[in-house]
């Protein structure tokens, strides 16, 4: 840990105190965190700002160097940043080294992409008058980025940003969430070795909104990029003026299970149960509304209950650990309350719903109203809604009928109904044969309504933190 503890005493020196950052699991400490001052925040950025032409002038062959380093370097230290994540987050350790193969995958595909930051070539001589030029466009750094990233991810979401950042040839300054920061020192850390110079990635912790706001109201940050609620999204909205946004928000994920589906119905039941559970729950794409077609519904119920019935709860360091402790308890007393709100209003809890340790156990619920919290809004726990409906047609009403669209998942073996619903679903993403809980990283990632806008997936955030340039020659 010895840069990572450098940094951290540097930030302690001038901060404005600290807080104890401990694992959600064991509640043991884990580290002091600085509570960074606002001067150090403007510090970081004014930093960042003074690299940002050394940044833009490396070759994109060199920035792609430094990417691949990176990834190198955490390849080999895959442990280390594999039991951080746990310690901070609670994730079980098979999903926490899941986590870092992405983030290396990441890299790459950010190294490969840096590559070709290409813009084309235009015929002027389409318009009239336009004879005798060539033009071409030229995609440009924005300058210093400011990222706001969540716990729940956080080391792969922290690098969906910073990878695509200095590919383009900007710097960047990260606010990571609270209760997840030290994957973002390893982070940094790994980049210094890599040879990034030390200013263009700067990590500030402590208070979200406090911090944020420096970050988003600071005239040097050109780009505001956030992954995390629709609450919280609407409030940096409302701050943002005229910078660039791209904003990552929830999810009430949904999914069809038509009834072409009935050999499939075990296969299908183990693949709802991850993605409904995995990591308690609390990923912004986690399946959370079932519609099942009523023909099989009653077999694909009875799998699933016995698929959840297979996974493991405690220890996130034991290997055979699914689910462990969720973020903190405010989480816990959140689900209960939802919970029961759900069955005073119907709902029947088919499996789970009690606690153990900090933790939840994976819950089945049917009935569930779709005016209930549990439905209607980004759960983010281990709890999934199955709804029995009569038809694709009542499905898909049911999947719109919500205030985000990230992703959907559809499972048909009839072509044209995969193809009406893939159509027809109003999200950012549509998996046909596959849960909705589905994304590969360089993948477009984004949502419609209030799961955001802009899009995530390496060579999509890369366009976005660049501005575009036109160039026009006259030879006439
Ligand atoms: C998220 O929770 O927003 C990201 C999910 C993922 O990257 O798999």
């Amino acid at each position: 840990m010895a840069l990572v503890s450098t940094y951290i005493e540097d930030l302690l020196e001038g901060s404005e105190g600290s807080y104890k950052l401990v694992n959600p699991h064991t509640k043991e400490e884990v580290a002091t965190i600085p509570e960074c001052s606002n001067s150090q925040m403007e510090r970081a950025i004014q930093e960042a700002e003074s690299v940002t032409d050394e940044l833009a002038s490396m070759s994109l062959a060199e920035r792609s160097e430094i990417l691949i380093k990176v990834a190198g370097i955490i390849e080999e230290e895959k442990e280390r940043f594999a039991s951080t994540i746990v310690k901070e987050s609670a994730k079980p350790i098979k999903y926490a080294r899941g986590e870092v193969d992405r983030t290396i995958e990441t890299l790459k595909f950010c190294a490969v992409e840096a590559r070709k930051l290409e813009g084309e070539s235009i015929r002027l001589d389409a318009a009239p008058n336009g004879q005798g030029r060539d033009a071409y466009t030229i995609y440009e750094p924005l300058g210093v980025i400011g990222a706001i990233t969540p716990f729940n991810f956080p080391l792969n979401l922290v690098v969906h940003k910073v990878g695509p950042a200095i590919a383009a040839g900007n710097t960047i300054v990260v606010k990571p969430a609270e209760k997840t920061p030290l994957s973002s020192f390893l982070l940094k850390e790994a980049f210094e070795k890599a040879g990034l110079p030390s200013k263009a990635l700067a990590v500030v912790t402590g208070d979200g909104p406090r911090l944020g706001k420096v970050l988003i109201d600071h005239p040097d940050v050109k780009k505001i990029t956030f992954t995390g609620s629709p609450e919280v999204g609407e409030t940096i909205k409302s701050q943002v003026g005229l910078k660039k946004l791209t904003l990552e928000l929830g999810n009430n994920s949904a999914l069809y299970i038509d009834r072409t589906e009935e050999e499939n119905l075990s296969e299908i039941a183990g693949k709802v149960a991850t993605g409904a559970f995995s990591y308690s729950g609390q990923v912004c794409i986690s399946t959370q509304r079932v519609y099942v077609h009523n023909q099989i519904s009653e077999k694909f119920i009875t799998e699933l209950v016995q698929a959840t019935s297979k996974l493991q709860y405690g220890d996130p360091f034991d290997e055979g650990t699914d689910i462990a402790s969720l973020i903190d308890e405010s989480s816990q007393a959140r689900l209960l309350d939802w919970i029961e709100d759900a069955t005073k209003n119907g709902a029947e809890i088919l499996c789970g719903g009690k606690c153990f340790g900090y933790g939840l156990e994976p819950t089945i619920m049917q009935g569930v109203d779709a005016s209930d919290k549990l439905s209607s809004r980004e759960v983010f726990g281990p709890i999934v809604n199955v709804n029995v409906v009569n038809d694709s047609e009542e499905a898909l009403e049911e999947m719109n009928d919500s205030r985000y669209g990230l992703n959907a998942g559809v499972f048909t073996s009839d072509i044209k109904t995969g193809l009406r619903m893939a159509h027809a679903l109003d999200v950012g993403q549509v998996l046909v044969n596959d849960i909705p809980t589905l994304r590969f990283d360089h993948m477009p990632y984004g949502g419609r309504k209030d799961s955001g806008y802009g899009y995530e997936g390496v060579k999509y955030a890369i366009k976005e933190m660049t501005k575009m340039k036109m160039i026009s020659l006259n030879y006439t």
